[in-house]
């Protein structure tokens, strides 16, 4: 059957019928799945085949066996849709797993397929196999979304009438690549430094990469991205995957000498299972994560564009105006004290923000890191008449209220800890070393996570919170707890807990937006942010750490849920010194905010944020709905990132100078994503201060530029480019840039 527009197929066992190849296309990507054999096989997975005919799918088919090698199985190899040894594929399988020692090398065959094709592209096609040797059941389903985005979902089941445990040591969605994606791509860090890339040829054997710290942690893979060599944002063919799971993961790119069937190499993902963590007893079934791929032949900036199309048609993306936002962190830290924190909220309300956060310290015992974490109650000594008056305050001032959490946590020194000292995810010897001062709470805990939700809860309806910040501070460290006798592993559960309980939060208080935070940037990732609206991107406020972790972030996640905010002068993470006008740059072009103490600000100060803030308001529909673009440049100290309305009607660059480099001059830089056929008129926006340059004077075209604009075709600024001024470092010109004609 060809394309299976909106049919559904079934297929007895026995009868895979020979002709099945399924096509799902969508956003110039084809995906073909070929049913016939015994075990579906990806044909192809990339750039749009077009509309494919029986004749072209058959020789798509006919083209997919390769040759069978000296010294190897005798028959030509497979790489299906499920790899196994059986097939003859010696790299890392798809399913690994066993019944008390026996059962490992699982078989499965398939028994049936559905498929659908959705009205705005893409489709389905869901699988589903038996297994005699391991004695399980298995799903797996590809949808391919109307961005291009293609998310396969696996599970494995062991049957009701099963005789024993079937324990699940791995669940991997992999898909072949051709030999041209020579070069990976993927991303470290660590804290205040998160996404941090790294690129290195696609090498023979396994590029593994484990998140084995209960999230995805600061040295997150987040992305990990296969391409034609030296790949950029503009240029380039890509496949790309993430996993979108907020535990514990695996990310590889493997190349075997053999190959992958008729292809060269794999790239995939899954959960990291930690030994004994998941058993299936009769009649239960794992859902591993879901896994996204993209491709793209348009370089970095193609692979966002489809990631970002993805998150903003999700039923709950913020659609509202993205409030300014102020958080008290590195204003007040624990200091916390009614008079003073309404002094911050009168000039918040002066420069025009439109929501406070008020951050760690509130709640009892918290009067500095020490102390506090799970006792979900106003501390009485600090807030004598509990937090009404502030929210009053804040209120008064026409401003939303968001209060800080961070609900899977708990300090030893804690009345939660001393009267549930059992509730500490640790094992039953006894916690190891706390991280921040505390241990994690086992919310996977009925007990433990009914109390959080309801205390949460509670404090959500009193206050009438628009806003929770949810942090996440540690790692998780011999994350096991006492479960039928014994320490289990609970990585997983306490996940699934998580999304639980954001998820009933969100079902109780149907307006609460919620920004999710990990020591800053440690839990990125598209599963929890399918119930967030936000994310904190790093404690990092330094503009020059901060306009490289955003780009990178951004690579996945869109501007208008990425969190930026205004940070000190002298940054409180890494001591360097920055001019106001920079930092306001850099945290203009997302969701932006302020974390520096107002009241402490000059009256000059306060004017050039005030001014800010309306450049905010005014860009921020374009900000938050535009495409992302980055220009390739041969100077890494410089970067042009773009952000281009919809339809290309306007568009605004910030051209930022990090450190200096010996380039004297940027040559002819082209402003991608714009249209060469159309006429701009381009001009320099002065709001946020004067930039300062590293130069007598300015390319002679920005004259204009700076004095009221400047008119330009499309071909020069987006094909053969402008030259743009020498800044000196950590300075940033932003460029406004309309559509004429
Ligand atoms: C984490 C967050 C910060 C702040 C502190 C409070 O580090 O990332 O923004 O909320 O915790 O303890």
């Amino acid at each position: 059957m060809l394309n299976g527009e909106g049919a559904v197929q079934t297929l007895p066992a026995a009868e895979v019928a020979p002709a099945a190849v399924h096509v799902l296309r969508a956003a110039g990507i084809s995906l073909v799945v070929d049913l016939a054999g015994g075990m579906p096989r990806v044909l192809h997975w990339g750039a749009d085949l077009g509309d494919v005919d029986e004749r072209a799918t058959k020789a798509l088919r006919a083209t997919s066996v390769p040759a069978v090698l000296n010294n190897s199985p005798d028959v030509p190899r497979v790489f299906s849709v499920w790899p196994t040894e059986q097939d003859g594929w010696a790299g890392t399988p798809a399913q690994a797993g066993h019944r008390g020692g026996t059962a490992t090398t699982p078989r499965p065959r398939l028994v049936k397929a559905d498929v659908e094709s959705a009205h705005d592209g893409g489709g389905s096609i869901r699988l589903r196999f038996d297994d005699d040797v391991a004695g399980t059941r298995a799903r797996l389903t590809y949808r391919l979304d109307a961005a291009g985005v293609l998310s396969v979902d696996l599970s494995v089941e062991n049957p009701s009438d099963a005789a024993s445990a079937y324990l699940v040591d791995g669940l991997r969605a992999l898909v072949p690549l051709p030999d041209r994606a020579a070069e990976l791509l993927d991303f470290t860090g660590k804290w205040c430094r998160e996404r941090a890339p790294q690129r290195l040829p696609f090498s023979f054997g396994t590029h593994a990469r484990r998140a084995r710290r209960g999230k995805p942690g600061h040295d997150a893979p987040f992305l990990l991205v296969a391409g034609t060599p030296a790949f950029g944002f503009a240029h380039g063919e890509l496949w790309g995957v993430h996993l979108a799971w907020s535990g514990d993961g695996e990310y590889l790119a493997e190349r075997l000498p053999e190959g992958a069937g008729a292809q060269s190499r794999v790239i995939g993902a899954g959960e990291l299972l930690r030994s004994g963590e998941v058993v299936l007893q009769p009649g239960e079934r794992y859902d591993a994560p879901t896994v996204l791929f993209t491709w793209s032949d348009r370089g970095l900036d193609g692979l966002s564009a489809r990631f970002h199309r993805r998150l903003r048609a999700r039923r709950g993306h913020p659609r509202a105006p993205r409030p300014l936002v102020l958080n008290t962190w590195e204003a007040v830290y624990f200091d916390h004290d009614l008079e003073r924190l309404v002094e911050i909220a009168d000039r918040a309300a002066e420069v025009g923000v439109e929501r406070i956060v008020l951050d760690d310290g509130w709640f009892r015992g918290r009067r500095d890191a020490s102390a506090g974490l799970g006792d979900w109650l106003v501390d009485e000594r600090v807030w004598p008449d509990g937090l009404g008056p502030f929210v009053a305050a804040v209120r008064d001032r026409g401003m939303q209220f968001g209060l800080w959490f961070e609900p899977e946590m708990i300090s030893p020194d804690s009345d939660l800890a001393r009267d549930h000292p059992d509730w500490v995810l640790a094992p039953g010897q006894g916690a190891g070393a706390t991280a921040r001062n505390q241990h994690v709470l086992d919310i996977a805990n009925p007990d433990a996570y009914a109390l959080v939700l309801e205390r949460i809860s509670a404090l959500v309806a009193e206050y009438d919170i628009d806003y929770l910040k949810w942090d996440h501070n540690r790692d998780l460290v011999e994350p096991v707890a006492l479960r039928d006798g014994g320490d289990r592993p609970l990585v997983h559960d306490q996940t699934l807990a998580l999304y639980r309980l954001l998820d009933e939060l969100r079902a109780r208080h149907p307006r609460l937006e919620i920004e999710t935070c990990s020591g800053g940037g440690g839990r990125v990732d598209l599963g929890i942010l399918e119930r967030t609206d936000r994310v904190w991107a790093s404690d990092c406020n330094d503009p020059v750490e901060r306009a490289r972790i955003e780009r990178w972030t951004r690579l996945l996640v869109p501007p208008e849920l990425i969190g930026s905010h205004l940070g000190a002068h002298r940054s409180h993470t890494t001591s360097r010194e920055t001019d106001l006008s920079f930092r306001l740059a850099v945290a203009l072009t997302a969701h932006a905010g302020i974390e520096t103490d107002l009241t402490v600000s000059s009256p000059d100060d306060l004017r050039t944020i005030t001014a800010w803030a309306a450049l905010y308001r005014e860009l921020r529909e374009l900000i938050h709905t535009g495409d992302v673009v980055n220009a390739d440049l041969a100077d890494d100290a410089a970067m042009l990132t773009g952000i281009v309305a919809p339809g290309g009607e306007r568009a605004l660059f910030t051209w930022t100078r990090l450190a200096t480099s010996p380039d004297g001059q940027s040559g002819r830089v082209r402003f991608p994503g714009l249209d060469p056929r159309a006429h701009y008129r381009l001009r320099v926006r002065a709001e946020l201060g004067a930039t300062s340059r590293h130069e007598v004077s300015d390319p002679d075209w920005m004259r204009l530029a700076v004095d009221g604009g400047i008119e330009l075709p499309g071909a020069v600024l987006a094909v053969a480019g402008v030259p743009l001024p020498t800044l000196n470092p950590q300075q940033a010109l932003l460029f406004d840039v309309e559509r004429l004609a």
